[in-house]
C-alpha cells in the first residue's frame, strides 16, 4: 500500500473544513492524512460569524438563469460566467447535502424553506438559520471533522511561508513553516498538497465585519512564492455594520435585515436610496455603500441610519435575534431606536487565481473560499454566494484528489525551522500597523482616487521597512508576522485598484469623471474624521 497522501489544509472555517470532509470521504479518503491548521479558534472565524446564508434556487418559481444573471450584473461583468454557472447549479445539492448533515435551516411547519431576499438578488433565494447560518453550518461541519479520524485539527498554528521546491515549470509547493503559537517556535510541515482556505483582508481597514485572524495570511503567502492572484482591486464593503465609535471589527446588520423591510435613512430623515437605484435599499453593495459613504461624507457624521420600523419588533426578534440581542448589549431598542450604521470591510472578492476545482498556477496548491480567486464573484459579490461558492468549490476540489499522489523525496529545509519567536511585538509595528489601515481606509476604501492610491503607497512603503528592519534582526513577532502580511496584500490591493482604469462593481474613482454620483474628488472630510483612531 502506498503511503497515505498528507494534506495540509490552512484555514478551518467553512471552505476548509468542507473541503477536509470531503477529501476523506472521497476514493482515496482511507489513505489521507489531514492536518487543519488555524491560527484563531473555529468560533473566531468570519464563517462563523457569517449572517446571511447560502443563495441557492430552492423555489420553483425561481431559476438558475436569475441566480447567473445577478451574480454577474452584481460583480459588473467581471465574473467567469462558466464558473458562476457551475456553482449557481450546484446550490439545490449542496444545501440539501447540509441539511442531510444535520443543518437545520428556517422552514415554515410544512418543512418548506424560508429563503430571504438580500441585494442584488431579483428572488428571495437565501437558505439560513435566523442570522447565525454561519454558526449552524459550522457546527455541522465540526461534528463530522471530529468524527473522522484521518483528519487531526492543530489549533493555535499561523501559516507563515509556503515551502516550494524546484524551479521554472518544476516547480510544486511541498509543504509550510508555521509558527506554532503556544511555543512560539517555527516548524517546517511537509505535504503532497497545501490548500489555502485563510479567508479575507478585511483587518488591513480601520473597520471592518471580519475578525482579527483575517489579516490576508494565504494571499501574502501565495504572494511572497509568486502565485498568481486576480481581482485583487475588488474589495466590498458591507453597506450595515453598527457603529459604536470605536475602530476594528464591527458588528454585521445583515442585509436580510433591509430584505425583510428596514430602510436606510439620511440624518434630515429621508429615505438615503430613494431615487439612486431601481433597487433601492437592495441595490448591489458597492453602490448602497457609496450612497452611505456620500451621505457621511455630506452630513459630516460618521454613520447614517437604519429604520427597523418597517419591520416590526416582534418580526425582527424572531428572524434576527443575534442582532437583536446585540442592539440590547450597546442599548438600542430596534424600531424604537433608529440603528447607526457605516460601511465596513467585508469581504474580498478577488484572492489567489484558480481554477473552478480550486487549482492554482502551483502544482501542489490549492487555494478555496475568500483567499481565492475563482472569478465567480467578478467587481462585486452578491449577497450570500461567498458560502455557496467555498463550498462548492471545496467538493469540486475534493472530488479530483485521486489525481495527487505522494511525492517522494527529501524536501529542502526552511530557514525559518532554525528560529523562535522573541514573543514581544514592538511600538513601530503598532504604529505601523495603524498608520496601514488609516491609509487603506483613506485611499483604497469606498471612494478612491489616483493621487490617493500613490499616497497609500508611501505608507505601505514605509511600513515594509519597518518589517525589513526587524526581519534582517531576526527580531521576529506573532505582531511582525501579521504586519508583514497585511502589507503584503495591502500592497497588492493597492496596485490592482491602480491598475484599474475605470470605476467598476466595489473599485470607484472619483476622478476618473466628474460624475453626478460623486463629484468630491477627494473624501478629504471622511479622512479627517477617521484620522489616526
Ligand atoms: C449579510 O448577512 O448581510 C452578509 C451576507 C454576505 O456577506 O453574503
Amino acid at each position: 500500500m502506498k503511503r497515505p497522501l498528507n494534506v495540509l489544509v490552512v484555514g478551518s472555517g467553512i471552505a476548509g473544513m468542507s473541503y477536509a470532509i470531503e477529501l476523506a470521504g472521497s476514493a482515496i479518503g482511507r489513505n489521507v492524512r489531514i492536518r487543519l491548521l488555524s491560527k484563531a479558534p473555529v468560533h473566531a472565524s468570519s464563517s462563523y460569524a457569517a449572517q446571511g446564508g447560502v443563495a441557492a434556487v430552492m423555489d420553483a418559481r425561481d431559476s438558475f438563469d436569475g441566480h447567473v444573471e445577478d451574480t454577474l450584473m452584481v460583480g459588473g461583468g467581471r465574473n467567469e460566467p462558466k464558473v458562476v454557472d457551475r456553482i449557481v447549479r450546484e446550490g439545490p445539492h449542496l444545501v440539501n447535502k447540509l441539511i442531510a448533515m444535520g443543518a437545520s435551516f428556517d422552514a415554515d411547519v410544512s418543512g418548506r424553506l424560508h429563503l430571504s431576499l438580500e441585494g442584488g438578488h431579483s428572488a428571495a433565494r437565501v437558505v439560513h438559520h435566523e442570522d447565525r447560518t454561519g454558526a449552524e453550518i459550522v457546527r455541522v461541519l465540526r461534528g463530522r471533522v471530529r468524527a473522522l479520524p484521518m483528519i487531526e485539527v492543530w489549533e493555535g498554528w499561523q501559516a507563515l511561508d509556503l515551502l516550494v521546491q524546484g524551479e521554472h515549470d518544476q516547480r510544486r509547493c511541498a509543504g509550510l513553516s508555521a509558527l506554532e503559537q503556544r511555543t512560539g517556535t517555527m516548524h517546517t510541515l511537509q505535504a503532497d498538497l497545501v490548500v489555502l482556505a485563510t479567508g479575507g483582508v478585511g483587518q488591513v481597514y480601520q473597520h471592518t465585519t471580519n475578525p482579527t485572524a483575517s489579516t490576508g495570511d494565504g494571499i501574502a503567502m501565495a504572494v511572497r512564492a509568486g502565485v498568481p492572484l486576480r481581482d485583487m482591486a475588488f474589495v466590498q464593503f458591507h453597506p450595515t455594520a453598527m457603529y459604536t465609535g470605536t475602530s476594528g471589527q464591527a458588528f454585521l446588520i445583515s442585509e436580510a435585515v433591509r430584505g425583510a423591510g428596514a430602510r436606510l435613512l439620511c440624518h434630515d430623515g429621508k429615505p438615503l436610496m430613494d431615487g439612486l437605484h431601481a433597487m433601492g435599499d437592495l441595490a448591489p453593495r458597492n453602490v448602497v455603500a457609496r450612497a452611505i459613504h456620500r451621505e457621511m461624507e455630506r452630513s459630516g457624521t460618521e454613520h447614517v441610519w437604519l429604520d427597523i420600523a418597517p419591520v416590526g419588533a416582534a418580526r425582527f426578534a424572531r428572524e434576527f435575534p443575534a442582532i437583536d440581542r446585540r442592539c440590547g448589549e450597546l442599548g438600542l431598542r430596534p424600531v424604537r431606536d433608529l440603528l447607526p450604521v457605516m460601511p465596513a470591510a467585508h469581504y474580498l472578492c478577488g484572492g489567489i487565481a484558480t481554477d473552478d476545482r480550486g487549482r492554482t498556477d502551483l502544482p501542489g496548491l490549492l487555494a478555496l473560499g475568500e483567499c481565492a480567486g475563482s472569478g465567480s464573484h467578478g467587481a462585486d459579490r452578491l449577497a450570500s454566494n461567498s458560502l455557496l461558492e467555498a463550498m462548492v468549490i471545496a467538493m469540486r476540489a475534493a472530488a479530483i484528489a485521486p489525481t495527487y499522489a505522494p511525492s517522494d523525496g527529501p524536501i529542502t529545509a526552511n530557514a525559518f525551522a532554525e528560529f523562535s519567536i522573541t514573543g514581544r511585538t514592538h511600538a513601530s509595528i503598532d504604529r505601523a500597523i495603524r498608520d496601514l489601515r488609516h491609509a487603506m481606509t483613506c485611499h483604497v476604501g469606498v471612494v478612491r482616487d489616483r493621487d490617493g492610491l500613490a499616497c497609500a503607497l508611501r505608507t505601505i512603503a514605509h511600513a515594509e521597512l519597518v518589517v525589513a528592519r526587524r526581519w534582517v534582526r531576526r527580531r521576529l513577532s506573532d505582531g511582525l508576522f501579521n504586519l508583514r502580511d497585511m502589507t503584503a496584500v495591502a500592497r497588492v490591493i493597492t496596485e490592482a485598484a491602480l491598475a484599474e482604469p475605470r470605476s467598476v462593481g466595489t473599485h470607484f474613482l472619483a476622478d476618473e469623471v466628474a460624475s453626478p454620483e460623486h463629484r468630491s474628488s477627494r473624501s478629504t472630510k471622511i479622512q479627517a474624521r477617521f484620522a489616526r483612531r
